[in-house]
């Protein structure tokens, strides 16, 4: 009897045993299931680092080999750069090269980072020293570093511009973000429509002369497209950067969108069209470059249907109205002849009119309605920026109303980097891409008196969405 308990106990035992046993298969087989997905996920270009967990540090001296990674420049337009392999020290960037003449001349990579401004000065000022690069030679690489460097895994976006123009949506969006997407879009030219592609999501920015408060526009809008649009994206400000120099440690970083408005300004396409974004959209890329942030900025604002996002066949039109806010407006009646003649539109061609006050909006209403739209219009402002939620089709139109003389490319350069038409008008006068006036500011271009011929439009309007 004792030796049948015995023999239960023991059987009992086993199958404990086995069934822990089976446990702890379990979990280890889901632990390499994460591992190999994160190995996936890993960014697998460049050196071979094949061996370390955690991926935290890179060493490059043992007995038999003595090599640093090299920096590599994958993409370059003046201020819009991608470099795999960039190194940080003491709040320093080292480009790592043995053939120094392949790297473009610093200033078109990086600056001081202080503000922008015109005088002779300032732009001498702002002109980059050994303080914020160096291009140095593998050996002296190992000389400064030592035997290794600490990594920063997957993409960092580094943005070296002063706070001057980052906390204003149009400057946060339709210039900075749509700057970095477009030069790092240009590396996936198969990117669909619907916003496909086999990019690896960034992973952190870096502000380095930025505070936390200082990004953030009044509306607050620059966060909610950054944390719709890249929800794991984790955000370093410039006491971060300080922290990260203080540890006097070198980091090697795998790929390094580096971004600064001053060295752009040093490219001929900026020069002549006075705005940054210009060299970034001299570069190779797909026509759908924007999708995949627009996908995920409608998606976070609850348009979750891809079908609504395309064109239903019923037109919309929508005006954005400044009339109540002050600042820049048209003359009363014109406004009013304006939207008397759009709802005469609704009424005989059945299309959809909206007559929007931005700011009454809530931030995905204001998403959603310029998504949904295919002319939008108003006086030239920061409520112009929404038409970056635009859908680009054949049909779709952006129509800006300035004092007659009176015109900037803030707009027109947005429309023009989405492929959609653009009309600038003054009163019953309008112009397009093709005999755009040079950049101007008369008395009145941001007065209340703006005229506009509400019947030139609405006749504009109907020829566009009938061509
Ligand atoms: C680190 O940077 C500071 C500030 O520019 C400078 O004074 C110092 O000499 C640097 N240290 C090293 C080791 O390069
Ligand atoms: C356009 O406006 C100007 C100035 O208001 C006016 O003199 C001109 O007759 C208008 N032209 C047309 C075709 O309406």
């Amino acid at each position: 009897m004792k030796r049948i308990t015995l023999l239960v106990l023991i059987l009992l035992a086993c199958i404990i045993l086995l069934l822990s046993n089976v446990e702890i298969h379990g979990s280890l087989s889901t632990r390499f299931i994460a591992d190999a997905v994160f190995k996936q996920h890993r960014f697998d270009e460049g050196f071979d680092r094949t061996g370390e967990a955690w991926r935290t540090r890179i060493s490059w001296t043992s007995e038999w080999d003595l090599l640093i990674p090299q920096t590599n420049i994958v993409v370059h337009a003046p201020g819009w750069t991608i470099f795999d392999n960039l190194y940080v020290m003491n709040g320093t960037v080292f480009v790592v090269a043995d053939a120094p003449e392949t790297i473009p001349p610093r200033k078109t990579l990086t600056s001081t980072g202080i503000e922008i401004k015109g005088s002779p000065e300032l732009v001498k000022a702002r002109l980059p020293t050994d303080r914020e690069m160096r291009i140095i030679s593998p050996e002296d690489a190992i000389e400064l570093f030592g035997s290794g460097a600490t990594l920063i895994d997957g993409v960092t976006w580094m943005v070296n511009d002063p706070p001057q123009f980052i906390h204003h949506y149009y400057h946060f969006v339709a210039e900075l973000l749509f700057g970095f997407w477009r030069t790092y879009s240009s590396l996936d030219p198969s990117i669909s429509d619907s916003g496909i592609s086999a990019l690896s999501t960034p992973r952190r920015i870096w502000f380095v002369h930025l505070d936390a408060n200082q990004w953030r526009d009044p509306p607050s809008l620059n966060q909610w497209v950054l944390r719709g649009a890249f929800p794991s994206l984790t955000v370093e400000y410039s006491n971060d950067w300080i922290d990260r120099a203080e540890l006097g440690r070198p980091l090697l970083l795998d790929r390094v969108l580096f971004t600064d408005r001053a060295a752009s300004m040093q490219g001929q396409h900026a020069h002549e069209v006075g705005r940054p974004l210009a060299e970034a959209c001299a570069l190779p890329g797909s026509l759908h470059w924007w999708s995949p942030i627009a996908r995920n900025a409608m998606q976070f604002a609850g348009l979750v249907d891809e079908s609504s996002l395309v064109e239903t066949g019923r037109p919309v039109i929508t005006y954005i109205s400044r009339q109540k806010r002050g600042g820049r407006m048209l003359v009363p009646e014109h406004h009013e002849r304006l939207v008397e003649e759009l709802y005469s539109l609704r009424d005989k061609y059945g299309y959809e009119v909206n007559i929007a006050s931005m700011e009454k909006l809530s931030r995905e209403e204001q998403i959603r309605l310029a998504a949904r739209t295919t002319i939008m219009m108003g006086v030239h402002g920061n409520g112009m920026t929404s038409l970056v939620w635009m859908k680009p089709s054949r049909h779709s139109t952006v129509m800006e109303f300035y004092i007659p003389g009176g015109f900037t490319t803030d707009y027109q350069y947005t429309a023009y980097a989405l492929g959609i038409t653009y009309y600038g008008w003054w009163g019953n006068v309008s112009f397009s891409d093709e005999n755009l006036p040079h950049r101007a500011y008369p008395e009145g271009f941001h007065g209340s008196q703006i005229p506009i011929d509400g019947a030139a439009v609405a006749k504009a309007c109907v020829a566009r969405l009938q061509a």
